[in-house]
């Protein structure tokens, strides 16, 4: 076996991080009130692995499990300030009290200030691509090369105003329409062809994404839109030395399918069907409401089970599953997602079971930590000389962005243990096998 290539060198977190969201609805406010309240010491970052987790070093019995924060070198939250993009004009703490998702009194009167500072620049939108949305603050123009270079200048100006040394950008935008990677999607000069003829097959989200890449700047999807997942996209961050990741934040249903998928597999259990249905009542679930914006989650939500089960691998237990997946409107829950999961199985001699699941969970309170997260992680493979795809961020996605050729690997656990390997060779420590035999040979 290969041994791992030598850890670099990572640069230390000093100065300012500013972290530009496309989007500042839901998720992005949740996430910055959550910041900014942390910073005060009046809120936890429940949900947060950077913030909350534990890494454990060398052998068991050696006792020695820091922080991940005090492991790693993550920037500060006083060194964090927050920029966004978005077609609706309202600031932050309008939007976060129009989203719903904190409690007014408790979480947003008290960081109101600095919450109305934050005001959205007028987003590269285009409602050919996120259909239930009518935005009034947008660029002068759906020129794709004019959007891209005011993408480009907004950076700019962010990045002097506020006196950053490093920049990532996040997107917690809408999901927007369907789209195939194609030949516009193939390499640069195509893909540049495409922007000055405004081929639809560009969506605003890719415009971002090129213009943070051209900007030396690490971006994350958190949306299952293709954005930077693209063949010249990939190919251009690799060149350029910047990460990326994506696709679709995995925060509810999906996270809980590939804990139980992989369980299902790794006690040889068979599988007949697996109905997934939701109600949600938030903007996004408005968005996601229309077939063409949904077609692009539904792809994302699909996926999951066929790459867990490997049903041509063993037919006998997963060739013929019936997988189902629906998202419903319902306003009166606002963000607070239900979803059931109804799971047909079978064992021992085809005996069949049934598995329910009720999660009454609630949308943005698990993604905005998975945002700081990425955000965080993502800086720090910057300053670790680390470009391309960051593979070790899975954990995050639904649809894992992976080198062309491979298969993403989705089971929850694996991909904990493999980023906080690669956290371990960040700092030139050994990874942790689970081996364990010097537990129980002895010389
Ligand atoms: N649990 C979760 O919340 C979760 C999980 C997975 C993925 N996501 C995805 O994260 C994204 C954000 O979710 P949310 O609940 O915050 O949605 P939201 O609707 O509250 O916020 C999205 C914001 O993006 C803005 N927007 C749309 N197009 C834009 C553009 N081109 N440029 C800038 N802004 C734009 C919208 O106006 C809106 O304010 C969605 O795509 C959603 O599917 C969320």
């Amino acid at each position: 076996m290969a041994s791992p290539p030598p850890s670099p060198t990572v640069a230390p977190a000093d100065g300012r991080l500013g972290i530009l969201c496309v989007g500042l609805g839901a998720v992005t406010t949740t996430l910055i009130a959550g910041v900014e309240l942390a910073k005060r010491g009046e809120g936890e970052l429940v949900g947060s692995l950077a913030e909350m987790g534990t890494i454990r070093l060398g052998k068991r019995t050696d006792d020695n499990v820091p922080r991940i924060r005090d492991f790693v070198p993550l920037a500060d939250l006083d060194q964090i300030v927050f920029g966004a993009w978005d077609p609706y004009p309202d600031d932050a703490y309008t939007a976060a009290s129009r989203a719903g998702v904190l409690d007014q009194a408790r979480h947003l009167e008290g960081i109101a200030d600095a919450l109305r500072a934050i005001q959205p620049m007028p987003a590269a939108f285009d409602p050919a691509y996120v259909k239930r949305l009518e935005g009034t603050n947008v660029m002068a123009s759906v020129d794709k090369r004019a959007m891209l270079d005011q993408i480009r200048a907004d950076i700019a100006t962010f990045r002097d105003e506020n006196l950053c040394d490093r920049v990532v950008m996040i997107w917690c935008a809408s999901t927007e329409v369907y789209i195939e990677p194609g030949p516009a999607h193939a390499d640069l000069d195509a893909f540049e062809a495409a922007i000055d003829a405004n081929d639809p097959a560009i969506a605003p989200s890719m415009l971002y994404a090129y213009a943070a890449l051209q900007e030396g700047i690490p971006f994350a999807n958190g949306a299952p839109n293709l954005a930077v997942d693209t063949p010249v996209l990939r190919t251009y961050a690799d060149q350029q030395g910047v990460p990326i990741c994506g696709k679709d934040f995995k925060t509810g249903q999906t996270m809980i399918k590939t804990v139980l998928g992989p369980m299902l597999k790794a006690r040889m259990l068979g599988l007949n069907g697996w109905y997934s249905t939701n109600i949600l009542g938030n903007r996004d679930g408005e968005v996601l409401d229309d077939p063409e914006n949904f077609k692009t989650k539904e792809q994302s939500k699909l996926g999951v089970l066929e790459d867990v089960l490997e049903p041509d691998r063993f037919p006998a237990l997963y060739g013929d599953v019936y997988h189902k997946v629906r998202i419903n409107y319902y306003p009166p829950r606002g963000d607070n997602k239900e979803g059931w999961d109804n799971i047909d199985l079978f064992g021992w001699l085809g005996y069949p079971m049934q598995l329910k699941v009720d999660f009454l969970c609630r949308d943005s309170i698990l993604a905005a930590p998975l945002a700081l997260d990425l955000c965080l992680f993502l800086d720090l493979a910057q300053r670790a000389g680390l470009g391309g795809i960051q593979e070790w961020l899975s954990f995050y996605f639904k649809s894992p962005q992976v080198a062309p050729g491979l298969y993403p690997e989705h089971d929850l656990f694996i991909q904990l243990t493999k980023l906080k390997n690669t956290l371990r060779w960040l700092q030139g420590e050994d990874p942790i096998t689970h081996l364990g035999m010097d537990y129980y040979l002895s010389d």
